[in-house]
């Protein structure tokens, strides 16, 4: 071989050798000192670089290069190498670890461990694992897990400032809902939804507005379980939605049939689903929102489509039903009409828009799906209904509907309502909030724009709080006197620090007056089987944020000993 080529073969070699050297060294050193930032395995690794970079290419190298240049160069450059990451390493800013989790895998983190169905259980099951807060990741999105009341209190409450916001969903904002009261992220507009929200709803309330409202939707709401039980889910749905849009909207419901109703219904089912962390990839990946909906496999595309249309119906159509009827003149009293009249400008109406069609939104099938665990409640604990009946009959007696002035002096029903909202919360997982800045919780490192989820169904049924936290018992919550114990517990099914829910006590009130008049009217009871046994029907929700009963059937009687109201509530329609 020419002398001049097997000296260009010569620095090729050299040079491969000490390339080679630096990035094995390099690799080596980054992943052994990772997490234990320690200069020895570096030193180990960077050893190990420079024979393993020699053995690679042995036939480049000349003998006698091997004893002087090659090594000098590569020790140089590799110390060099080796100098920087280690001073980097040891400089950067020590932060904590996260808090303990399951162990992600490389990339994809946590999604093959996500619970695909009733995820609060399987967190608690991770508590017993992990501790009460959990951390796992998906596709690089930190989440929380927050299992204790103490955690959720100091995060949510106390340290409100950064854990109010919400995470941003792809798939909320695909479906419309994006600027809704309940997905905006902490700031300006969201402060003037909460605002809206709470003082046409607590303005209300204080001055019992709306009771009047609900009153007159629970008596509609008897007359309708009397004509056609068998749907008394429906009618559940019907109630709830008809509160929320004659306080907000002045608009009436028309049973089971009405088109607003329709829209609601269908654009809350395809919502919640939404809502779950890895329900849909698009929440992870949020690119995967631009594959239109004409792509093979698009599914949530193409719903979103359809859901688009109906929250833009929601959003608009009755907004404009009210602002014309406010022009006319013909416009019901309602928390829209009195703002239309009220406001010098039409400057805030695209924000009034969605705080309205939030309210309506937030409110229908929360306050339906806890009237109609209430049946099941019912029907599965007949002991505990016929002592709530004896307390009305012994308070408001047979000639009458129980009304709000009653409240205090029912303390049973009170404490019924409270084991509805602890037995089977509505939102198991409340709603997700998320960070706005780092933060350090109990030594762990909670970045910007983690995911925090209170696990409400786990402080509800912790086990040290609530005896025998699977059986529903009111009784839990009355003291020694037999008065409702003023513990608040009920709050936590609403939420929790600047996020609570602003429709809570139109809530309480709806299901309180509602319970209170259907055990006063009916008998609620297993259906029969065909040997005229009662059996209990399963109850099975659809998984989702606000899991949905899944319809079971139930017989309800009315009582003989309220006939006179029976037969007043039975005219109410003719
Ligand atoms: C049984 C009935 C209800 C339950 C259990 C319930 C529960 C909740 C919960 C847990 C949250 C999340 C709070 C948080 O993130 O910390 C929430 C938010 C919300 N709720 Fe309710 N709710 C009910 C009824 C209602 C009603 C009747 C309305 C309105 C008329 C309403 C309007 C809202 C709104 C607008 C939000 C979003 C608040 C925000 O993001 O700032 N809710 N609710």
């Amino acid at each position: 071989m020419p002398k001049s080529l097997r000296f260009d073969q010569n620095s090729e070699g050299q040079c491969l050798i000490t390339t080679s050297s630096v990035f094995l060294l390099f690799l080596n050193s980054l992943a052994a000192t990772g997490p234990k930032r320690n200069v020895v395995p570096m030193y180990k690794a960077w050893k190990r670089s420079c024979y393993l970079g020699l053995s690679l290419c042995p036939e480049f190298v000349p003998s006698n290069m091997l004893s002087t240049t090659v090594p000098i160069a590569a020790l140089a450059v590799s110390l060099i190498v080796l100098y920087l990451v280690a001073h980097r390493r040891l400089h950067k800013p020590k932060r904590p670890p996260y808090p303990p989790g399951p162990a992600p895998s490389l990339i994809i983190g946590n999604l093959l461990d996500t619970p695909p169905t009733e995820a609060w259980l399987a967190y608690i099951k991770w508590g017993s694992m992990y501790g009460d807060v959990i951390h796992f990741t998906i596709l690089g999105s930190h989440i929380v897990v927050l299992n204790s009341l103490d955690d959720i209190r100091e995060l949510f409450e106390k340290r409100s400032n950064l854990y109010s916001d919400r995470p941003h969903m792809a798939t909320i904002d695909l479906l419309g809902w994006g600027q809704s009261t309940a997905f905006l992220s902490y700031g300006g507009p969201l402060r003037k939804h909460r605002q809206f929200a709470q003082q046409a709803i607590i303005k209300h309330s204080s001055l019992s507005g709306f009771l009047p409202i609900v009153t007159k939707k629970v008596n509609t709401l008897l007359h309708s379980l009397l004509a056609t039980p068998d749907d008394f889910m429906r009618h559940h749905k019907t109630f709830s939605a008809s509160v929320v849009m004659a306080i907000v909207y002045g608009y009436d419901v028309a049973g089971v049939n009405d088109h607003f109703m329709a829209v609601a219904d269908e654009t809350m089912d395809i919502m919640t689903q939404a809502m779950l962390p890895g329900a849909t990839m698009m929440n992870v990946l949020p690119v995967l929102r631009f594959i239109p909906p004409w792509f093979p496999g698009a599914v949530f595309q193409r719903l979103a489509v359809s859901g688009r249309k109906m929250a833009k119906e929601m959003q608009e159509v009755p907004f404009d039903m009210v602002q014309k009827q406010t022009a006319d003149g013909t416009a019901a009293p309602s928390l829209v009409s009195n703002f239309i009249k009220e406001s010098k400008s039409t400057q805030d109406y695209d924000l009034l828009k969605q705080a309205c069609a939030s309210l309506y939104g937030a409110g229908t099938d929360t306050t339906a799906t806890a009237l109609t665990t209430f049946f099941h409640a019912m029907i599965a604990n007949p002991d505990v209904q016929a002592m709530a009946q004896r307390e009305i009959e012994n308070v408001v007696g047979n000639g009458r509907l129980p009304n709000f002035d009653d409240r205090p002096s029912l303390p049973y029903i009170g404490a019924l309502l409270k084991e509805l909202l602890r037995w089977r919360p509505v939102l198991p997982l409340c709603l997700p909030h998320s960070t706005r800045q780092n933060d350090v919780y109990k030594g762990y490192y909670i970045p910007k724009g983690t995911t925090i989820l209170a696990n409400i169904w786990a402080i509800y049924h912790d086990p040290r709080q609530y005896k025998d936290p699977h059986n529903f018992d009111p009784s839990r919550f009355l003291d020694e006197n037999g008065e409702l114990k003023d513990d608040n517990s009920e709050a936590h099914a609403f939420g929790f620090g600047r996020r609570f829910c602003p429709g809570k006590h139109l809530a309480s009130n709806s299901l309180w007056l509602s319970i209170a008049s259907i055990l006063a009217t009916f008998d609620i009871q297993a259906p029969n089987n065909a040997a005229g046994v009662r059996v209990l029907p399963p109850m099975d929700y659809a998984d989702a944020m606000i899991p949905r009963p899944l319809p079971f059937s139930c017989s309800i009687t009315p009582r003989a000993s309220m006939s006179k109201v029976i037969k007043e509530l039975q005219e109410l329609r003719k």
